[in-house]
């Protein structure tokens, strides 16, 4: 989603908005600009496309100023423009915006009526002569934002300057994240910690409702009531929380590279590896033994992280689990009265769907926990329970290590499960903590067969569909798999649980179709072996991905065989996941695509 950044300083502030901008890319973004006060007055560059566009634009057009706010925005309202392209302006104030402003229209209307010219299809212009026409009745910047955002419906993150005045910054969040940091003798405003962490590691996280008013010296925090707030300072760990690609092709491969070292980070913080007792991270506490059903809910990647955490909490710890994807867990309706845990699952912690189902659990008197990667997110402050995956971030749009992580995670909460209900003996957690414990080198050893997956790749590339199939515990792997390609090459995919192959998919089946098969020699195994078989005896194409055993099974001849280290059956979604990754990222290579910032795709999805 949109990236947000402002600066009070002495010093020129172009150059570091447009270094912050670049942090926040991975957000997804269609157009970028700035806004500066040169000599008091307002003035903007703005470019479409990538920030390399906005970065020769100020160069061949310097601004100065020691003021000034920038943006990257993923278009929500009107097309991805210059002129759509924040920061939005009107002769007194800019404005840039993170989210939805719901009630746009008729606030438009009431503006136009009231003499204002707008220039843009957005719903941030909106905003820009709200506060304008608070200020030309004479209202003060803060009072006139204050009063304005009782106008807002929906999720916002907001941050303005004010012509004629280098002495303030104002930013306001509701829905949508925004920080503020404090330097040496500077103030900055941010989407967040990775945007503001090279300037400094004094960070406060707005909380809902929040605004704030930076001027040199001093930030002041006031709630949605107006009273003045402190809001505890986060030390982001500085500039190491900037990351860079270092000697990789793009985010998404250092980060399937990563996978190894962040498993066994998020492995620890689940077990005590000198005893091999699983536990629960620091300060968060739950005796499973007192909850007869889970309700999962997250989006995307986490929803099938969730699915895989379905099997892993009904197999080991035999909890009953209720899933649903986040969009449509609050519209069902479903009951509840037996749910005493409601789990979500979200890499950023700030997706507006996870989030509202978060809220609609807690509005229903259910106890609320979040896997989550980043602990400062909105989700993780609103849960009960917080069970961070230590992936580290994640910069890639397509997800991976927060994936496998977030897996991890699971199988150690249902092994926890497991043992707080009596139906997991001592012995048998330090056997399936050892197990766990495999995952980092196994996933390594997936890694290491990037090249014969990279061969299958260019084939891949020459399709422009592809079937993914998968049982039991692999069919989510099926699921991710197929998401995992579509998000990055652009090549169709879907994923099916392979038992319903015969039900209608099948009738897709001919040379033209590939269809990757993930299929470890576990129970299910014999029964995914004939779906290939009715697959090949239609002349389908098939990549397997199986282990030694399923490989010398003589499934089917003709098949192309990935075999993956043979491994105990809760360990095969971390591991197969791998795999499935570098076989969309190789796909995505060939198809010259945007693999790091895919299009019309976000990192986040702060908006419903
Ligand atoms: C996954 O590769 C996608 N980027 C997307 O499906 C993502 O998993 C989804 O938007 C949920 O994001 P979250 O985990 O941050 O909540």
């Amino acid at each position: 989603m949109c990236g947000i950044i402002g600066i009070i300083s002495r010093e020129p502030v172009a150059g570091r908005l447009i270094d912050a901008l670049k942090r926040l890319e991975y957000r997804g973004y269609d157009s970028a600009g700035v806004a500066t006060l040169e000599n008091g007055r307002l003035t903007r560059r703005r470019a479409e496309g990538k920030l390399s566009n906005l970065a020769k634009l100020v160069e061949t057009q310097p601004l100065e100023g020691t003021i000034g706010i920038g943006h990257t925005r993923w278009a929500t309202h009107g097309v991805p423009n210059v002129t759509n392209a924040h920061p939005h302006a009107t002769k007194r104030l800019a404005v840039v915006h993170n989210g939805i402003i719901e009630n746009y229209r008729e606030l438009r209307a009431e503006l136009e009526a009231d003499g204002a010219r707008f220039e843009t299809q957005t719903d941030t212009e909106t905003v820009a002569h709200l506060v304008t026409r608070e200020l030309d009745r004479g209202a003060s910047p803060k009072d006139a934002v204050e009063a304005s955002l009782k106008r807002l419906e929906g999720a916002f993150s907001l941050a303005f300057v004010f012509d004629g005045d280098e002495e303030l910054l104002i930013g306001a969040r509701r829905g949508s994240p925004l920080a503020v940091g404090e330097g040496e003798g500077e103030m900055f405003l941010g989407s967040d910690g990775i945007a503001l962490s090279p300037f400094t590691d004094s960070i406060r996280y707005l909380e809902e409702g929040d605004f704030a008013v930076l001027e040199h010296g001093r930030i002041t925090i006031y709630d949605e009531h107006g009273a003045e707030v402190t809001r505890p300072i986060k030390r982001s760990g500085g500039k190491s929380f900037y990351v860079d690609k270092g000697n990789y092709r793009h985010f998404m491969q250092k980060e399937i590279y990563e996978q190894p070292e962040v498993l066994s980070h998020t492995l620890s913080s689940f077990v005590d590896m000198t005893t091999g007792a699983t536990r629960l991270p620091k300060g968060q506490a739950i005796d499973f033994s007192k909850v007869r059903r889970i309700a999962l809910s997250a989006c995307g990647t986490g929803f099938y992280a969730a699915l895989v955490g379905r099997y892993y909490f009904e197999r080991y710890a035999r909890i009953p689990c209720d899933l649903d994807v986040a969009s449509e867990f609050r519209y069902r309706e479903s009951p509840l009265s037996d749910v005493d845990l409601a789990l979500f699952v979200s890499q950023s912690g700030e997706t507006a769907d996870t989030l509202a189902s978060l809220r609609y659990a807690k509005a229903e008197g259910l106890k609320t926990a979040a896997i989550v990667n980043v602990v400062e997110s909105t989700i993780a402050r609103e849960a009960d329970l917080v069970f961070p995956t230590l992936a580290g971030p994640e910069i890639g749009v397509a997800s991976t290590k927060a994936f496998t992580c977030q897996l991890m995670a699971l199988a150690a909460l249902a092994i926890r499960a497991g043992v707080d209900r009596g139906v997991i003996s001592g012995d048998e957690e330090t056997e399936f903590t050892r197990i766990l414990a495999e995952a980092p080198r196994l996933a390594n050893e997936a890694i290491r067969l990037e090249g014969a997956i990279e061969a299958l790749a260019r084939k891949m590339a020459t399709r422009r569909h592809a079937l993914f199939l998968g049982r039991g515990f692999s069919y989510p792997l099926a699921l991710e798999g197929a998401l995992k390609l579509k998000e990055i090459s652009y090549i169709h995919a879907e994923g099916y649980a392979a038992g319903e192959l015969k039900h209608g998919p099948i009738a897709l089946i001919d040379e033209t179709m590939p269809v990757v098969v993930v299929a470890p020699h576990d129970r299910s195994f014999e029964k995914t072996a004939s779906n290939v078989q009715e697959v090949a005896a239609r002349g389908g194409e098939i990549i397997l991905f199986t282990d030694v055993k399923g490989a010398s099974s003589g499934i089917v001849d003709g098949a192309e065989i990935i075999a993956v280290p043979e491994m105990p059956e809760i360990l095969t979604p971390i591991v197969y996941a791998v795999p499935l990754q570098l076989l969309a990222y190789h796909t995505a290579i060939q198809m010259g695509t945007d693999v790091d910032q895919p299009r019309n795709l976000a990192k986040s999805v702060t908006v419903e």
